[in-house]
Order: structure tokens, then C-alpha cells, then sequence
């Protein structure tokens, strides 16, 4: 299946509508989709990415059906296999095309799929190819997530491609946004993929303000016709500002930690903050990353399993640590029977964060009453630093 964007402009990518796990990693609630378009200037005919090598029939049979005899250009703006997996393919089918793509992406290209040199042409940033009325610049966007991303713009169409920039997981009929259906899913791919690179992120930001932008085009999920809707919540998300908010993450075993966790919510939410809450036994790990994108601060709350945290909560911080959120603290508590190393594990594998780590409070057993009153106090320091001079100034 095509669909036209704009004249000359083709969306010839697939919708999965069954994945289900990306990079063996990253839960797909909601599928997803690999856009590859077509654009055909009046001299040259261009491939924009590819698909995942799942979809290679479902491309070449798009190709076919948009009637394209000849690709001068396969343009590669990332060299992940869900959108360069399909190129040698390609390829195949189409001998005279060139690879056209950065230096960096080159590489990778060749590490991942042996594409021989011949077959390659390397472009700077900025440079631009005429394909006769369409002219297309490439705007360089390293580390959003790999060092080799590339943006593609037309300046006739005022549409700029972004490769898994502004992307979302998201297997829909629609080919261009509806922002309530997509906001969640793009909320939800920022924190698992673009979270880590924030500071550059805003930078790629700065620099997309002196295009004028008519149509976002990104490799996943679908066409955004109003730009500033992504690009406004990508300023939000990478941002500093925090919200006044609370993500706590536990697992318990018998209930001592449950208990704990229970209480300190209680007493959270009757102090006004809010709380999105985790047992990891049973969560998606992607709503938990979503949930760190506005989050001030993280409870880790674990019980204590051969002298440390349950794997589920070291998961959970090794995720945390390599999602690099914008949270401002920490705070870590928890049940033992006799003893153990939770708080020094957990701290050293948050060690990548910058971030304040209020007492932790770990109990020998069930909660008691002193113990309760512990965590009345832990919520009053909670509240303190989401209503602190410094967070609302920062907001
Ligand atoms: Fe959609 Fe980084 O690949």
C-alpha cells in the first residue's frame, strides 16, 4: 500500500500491527510501524529509508505499485536494521541506486549489512541534492539515539523527515496524527529512546527553528501535520523542569515492603503530591520509563533477597540510570530479615545520575509503628523538596 503525503510524496513504509517487543527490549503496547517514503522530482526519484527486514516483500511490492522503475537514491538516515534493514534488497532490485548517506551511518551500513563502498554516496551536513523541482537538504542529528542520524528537509514542500526523531510506536490506519491518539505513544517513545540524549535533543531543537516546517515525517508512527505539537512536547520532555510528581517503583516478596510502600503513598497523596505507582512484577517497563519523563524524584522500595534488592528492582535501576530522567532525588526503602547491601548496590548502579538521595529507611521485618512514622517523615521531606523554593522556580 502507497499513500500520498504531498505531490511526489509517498508513504510506502509498512504498519506492524503484531509486534509486540523492539530490540528484544522495548514492549510495543500499540505495534508500531517502518515509514520509508518515496519522493520523485522531475529528474531524480528518491528512497527514504527502508523498512524492517520483516516487511522487505510488503516494500518492494509498495515500490511496485507506486509505478518507480528507477531509485537514483536510497537515502539512509540511520543504519538500525527496522529502517536499513531492506536496503541491500533494494538494492537488488533496483542496481543503478546509491546508497546516499552520511559518513558515520556509512560505517554502520557496511558493519551491519557488508553494502559494498561503490554503492555509497557520503553527504556533509547541509548539503543539498536537486531532484528536479525538489530540492533536499541534509541536516545531520547525531546521537538521537545512535552517533549516525541524519534529518532529510524539501524546501519546496517544507517537510522535514526525522528518522526515529518525533517518532512514535504506534500501528495505526491514519496517516497523518490525531494528537489524542498519539501524544502517549510519543510520550511514551521519547522516554525509552530519546530520554539519554536530552541536551542534544534540545540542540537539534534550536537548530530545526529556521526551517519552516509544514509536515514532520518521522520512520515511526505517523505524519505529524501540525509540527509544533511534537516539537512543543520534545522542548517540554527535554527540558529541566520536573512536575510535581513522584514515581515509586517496588517489589515485595511477603508484604513487609508492600506494607511500607502502601503507607508512604497514603501519606503522600494526603500531602498533595502525586504518585505513579509500580510493582514491577506486573509492569510495563515502558510505563515506567514514560512515568520518569516528568517525574522530580524516584522511591525505589525493595525487599532484601540473598544480601541485596530484588533483580526486578536492580532492573529497574540499571534502567533508570541508563534512561538518564531529570529526576532531583532519590529515595530508597525497604525490608530485611537479617542484613544486607541495598542501599550501596542501588546507589553504585544509579552512580550515572546527578541526584540528591534522601535517608533511605530500610526495617528489620514488618512495618511498626515507629517505622510508619519513619515514612510519615520521609513523606514530609518528599513533599518539602517537590514544593522547595528551588523546583518552583525552576518550573
Ligand atoms: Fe527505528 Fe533506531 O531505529
Amino acid at each position: 500500500m502507497v499513500r500520498k503525503i504531498k505531490e511526489g510524496v509517498l508513504w510506502a513504509g509498512a504498519i506492524d500491527w503484531s509486534r509486540r517487543l523492539f530490540d528484544e527490549l522495548i514492549p510495543l503496547p500499540e505495534g508500531t510501524s517502518y515509514n520509508a517514503y518515496v519522493v520523485r522530482g522531475n529528474e531524480r526519484t528518491v528512497l527514504i529509508d527502508t523498512v524492517d527486514p520483516s516487511k522487505e516483500e510488503e516494500l518492494l511490492s509498495n515500490l511496485k505499485e507506486a509505478g518507480i522503475e528507477k531509485i537514483d537514491f536510497i537515502i539512509s538516515q540511520h543504519g538500525e536494521q527496522d529502517h536499513s534493514g531492506c536496503i541491500p534488497r533494494v538494492l537488488e532490485r533496483f542496481p543503478e541506486a546509491r546508497v546516499l548517506t552520511n559518513k558515520k551511518c556509512k560505517e554502520i551500513l557496511q558493519d551491519l549489512l557488508h553494502i559494498p563502498d561503490e554503492k555509497f554516496r557520503v553527504v556533509e551536513d547541509g548539503e543539498i541534492l536537486s531532484l528536479g523541482g525538489k530540492t533536499l537538504e541534509f541536516i545531520l542529528a547525531p546521537w538521537v539515539h545512535w552517533p549516525d542520524t541524519m534529518f532529510t528537509y524539501i524546501r519546496e514542500d517544507k517537510i522535514l523527515f526525522t528518522c526515529d526523531f518525533l517518532g512514535s510506536h504506534l500501528a495505526t490506519s491514519d496517516l497523518f496524527a490525531r494528537e489524542e491518539e498519539v501524544y502517549a505513544g510519543a510520550k511514551r517513545y521519547y522516554a525509552e529512546i530519546m530520554m539519554p540524549f536530552r541536551a542534544n535533543i534540545r540542540k537539534h531543537l534550536e537548530r530545526l527553528e529556521k526551517y519552516e516546517i509544514e509536515l514532520i515525517a518521522p520512520s515511526h508512527g505517523p505524519v505529524y501535520k501540525n509540527p509544533e505539537f511534537i516539537l512543543n512536547a520534545y522542548r517540554r520532555w527535554a527540558s529541566d523542569e520536573v512536575g510535581p510528581e513522584v514515581v515509586v517503583a517496588y517489589v515485595s516478596m511477603h508484604g513487609s515492603t508492600e506494607r511500607m510502600v502502601a503507607y508512604l503513598v497514603d501519606e503522600l497523596i494526603k500531602r498533595d503530591v502525586r504518585v505513579k505507582l509500580f510493582n514491577l512484577t506486573v509492569t510495563d517497563i515502558g510505563e515506567f520509563a514514560e512515568a520518569l519523563v516528568d517525574a522530580a524524584g524516584i522511591v525505589f522500595a525493595t525487599p532484601t533477597l540473598l544480601a541485596g534488592p530484588h533483580p526486578l528492582v536492580l532492573y529497574a535501576c540499571a534502567l533508570t540510570a541508563a534512561l538518564r530522567p531529570k529526576i532531583r532525588f532519590v529515595s530508597i526503602i525497604g525490608s530485611y530479615g537479617w542484613g544486607g547491601r541495598t542501599v550501596d548496590i542501588l546507589k553504585n548502579l544509579l552512580s550515572p545520575l546527578r541526584v540528591d538521595y534522601l535517608p533511605p529507611l530500610l526495617i528489620k521485618g514488618y512495618p511498626g509503628k515507629e517505622d510508619l512514622t519513619s515514612l510519615q517523615t520521609l513523606a514530609e521531606k518528599i513533599q518539602e523538596r517537590i514544593t522547595s523554593q528551588d523546583l518552583d522556580q525552576e518550573m
